[in-house]
């Protein structure tokens, strides 16, 4: 029987985590700059790139496309000289949601594109109706087909897209596309997300030309073709709040280095708020934990507010908050899959509907537990950097996706972290 990775956490007294932690780019704003390079024949340059799996699951999937690369350390030279293919088949998309990222930049590029129907994943039924609308706003014809979307389009037209709700996934596949489109595309109501406008300043550098960066409403005047360029990706907000949280919950003292504390600002209140103290420096951070842990409402909104990815990481916080915390996620409808695992090490907390109601100071202690998504598994982590005797994680693939080398760090802060195969 093949054996499988697990990860194991052993604490036997309190380990309050010490030292410093560089942080990697962002999971979030990799992928769709690596798609983003579909729009263009010439080199394009990406540094400070995670070595996480979903980049080299995009990876697979555009050399499928017909790209070429080469990946030095944390830096990724990627090229697609000619599409040879406009499909993005369902073993890859479903491996990784994120591959519906090509859409825009395939249709814009060859006039074509066959991406597969993204299933739902642990996190909800995660539809992609408005980048559909979207595209199609742009001219494209688009069908539903054996599972795969289809999407054909002679050219793309600017036009006026307003999207009924905010949408990472669907503002950035609206950009690529509209990078290409004759004339110009005006984009309301857009996710204001850091990794967005990390994506809107590649394609600037690629020649786009592109106002409003930041900002809800968008303007893009299509241009003829970009160009090359090389751009650094900023770094990873979450990988960044989920560390503040380990010192916040561990009493500890951690500094965080190549992190960009404004992306931080709603966490970093919110953390002050529940005790920790948090230094501000211009690209680093440092958390010191206070043996008392302050209670409070969270509910998660789209940026600037508090991250729906930061949920499943702030529950085990207020696990060991003295008083009842209220957590309600709005952004996806079935976040919650860490809870039944967290009751299991001894939390106390109730799901009804979107909300989760957290009741503390619960000690925990360690048992076998699965891991179901990418923050879902951090939390898991988190939980058992606390939780007394032993945590075993199991199916950490679902860690390996966003995170890289996370109990490597965590060793160097002083956890009884290691990664076995049973
Ligand atoms: C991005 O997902 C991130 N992934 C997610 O991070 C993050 O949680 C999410 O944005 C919200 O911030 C990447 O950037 C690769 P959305 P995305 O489109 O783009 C609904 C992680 O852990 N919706 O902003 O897929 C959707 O169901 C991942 O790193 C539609 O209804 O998210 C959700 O309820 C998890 N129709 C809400 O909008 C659509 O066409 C926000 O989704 C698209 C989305």
């Amino acid at each position: 029987m093949e054996k499988v990775e697990k990860i194991r956490i052993y604490r036997n007294k309190s380990q309050p985590l010490k030292g410093k932690v560089k942080i990697s780019g962002a999971k979030n704003a990799v992928l769709p700059a690596i798609a983003a390079s579909l729009l263009t024949k010439e080199k394009i340059k990406l540094t400070n790139i995670p070595l996480v799996k979903d980049v080299f699951t995009i990876l697979t999937l555009m050399k499928e496309l017909g790209a070429d690369y080469g990946l030095k350390r944390n830096s990724l030279s990627i090229q697609t000289k000619n599409i040879t293919s406009d499909e993005a088949s369902y073993e890859l998309v479903s491996a990784m949601r994120a591959s519906i990222l090509v859409l825009g930049p395939l249709l814009a590029r060859s006039g074509k594109a066959a991406v597969a129907l993204p299933g739902g994943c642990a996190i909800g039924s995660r539809p992609i109706d408005l980048h559909i609308h979207a595209l199609e706003k742009l001219g494209a014809t688009i069908s539903l087909e054996h599972g795969y979307i289809k999407a054909e389009a002679e050219e793309l037209r600017g036009t006026e897209i307003e999207f009924e709700k905010k949408t990472v996934g669907g503002t950035e596949n609206s950009l690529m596309a509209a990078s290409l489109a004759q004339g110009e595309t005006v984009l309301k109501n857009c996710a204001l997300e850091p990794e967005v406008s990390n994506l809107c300043q590649l394609l600037v550098k690629m020649g786009a030309k592109i106002d409003g960066i930041g900002r809800e409403t968008i303007r893009v005047r299509g241009v003829e073709e970009l160009g090359g360029a090389t751009h650094e990706i900023i770094p990873d907000r979450i990988e960044a709040g989920t560390f503040l949280v380990a010192g916040a919950l561990s009493n500890g003292d951690i500094q965080l280095t190549n992190v960009n504390p404004q992306h931080l600002e709603t966490v970093i209140e919110r953390l002050r708020y529940s005790g920790a103290k948090i230094e501000v420096k211009n690209k680093s951070l440092r958390v010191v934990g206070s043996p008392k842990i302050k209670s409070q409402d969270i509910t998660t909104s789209p940026y600037p507010g508090f991250p729906t990815d930061m949920q499943a990481q702030f529950i085990v916080l207020m696990t060991q908050a003295s008083g009842t915390s209220i957590i309600t996620e709005t952004i996806f409808d079935r976040r919650f899959s860490h809870v039944n695992e967290l009751l299991r090490l001894g939390a106390n907390i109730e799901v009804r509907g979107d909300k989760a109601i957290v009741r503390g100071k619960t000690p925990l202690s360690g048992a076998e537990i699965i891991a179901t998504d990418l923050r879902a598994s951090a939390s898991l982590i988190l939980a058992g950097l606390i939780a007394s005797g032993e945590t075993i994680i199991n199916e950490v693939e679902h860690l390996d996706r966003g995170y890289e080398k996370i109990e490597e760090k965590l060793s160097s802060l002083g956890a009884c972290i290691e990664r076995i195969k049973e």
